[in-house]
């Protein structure tokens, strides 16, 4: 049984098969170039507007499907944040110990 701190941090839906998640972006923001090792990623469009590789605007409604190890890019429309919900589908193992790989690294 998990301690209550694990399960706040957590969140209310435990899963070894998936790992939900929004995420928000500022106008402008460029999020880097990365990849998911053996991890399917769909992203489904809340708010706002992005382009994934420079390819297609996605407005809300619109969903995005990165195959692992797939590189992508995400750019923010300059007008206004958006708001995505991504879902991350893998092995169990793979889920819990995930790391991006980004095309640089940090300073
Ligand atoms: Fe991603």
């Amino acid at each position: 049984m998990p301690t209550p701190s694990l399960q706040v941090r957590r969140g209310p839906v435990i899963s070894d098969e998936i790992i939900l998640g929004v995420v928000l972006f500022a106008p402008g923001c460029t999020y880097p170039a990365h990849a998911h090792k053996a991890i399917t990623e769909s992203y489904v469009c809340l708010s706002g507007a992005v382009s994934e590789n420079h390819q297609g605007v996605y407005v809300p409604g619109s969903m995005i499907f990165n195959p692992p190890d797939h590189l992508h890019r995400i750019t923010v429309g300059k007008q206004e944040p958006a708001l995505l919900a991504y879902a991350w589908l893998g092995e169990k193992d793979v889920l819990h110990n995930q790391k991006m790989v980004f095309t640089r690294t940090r300073k």
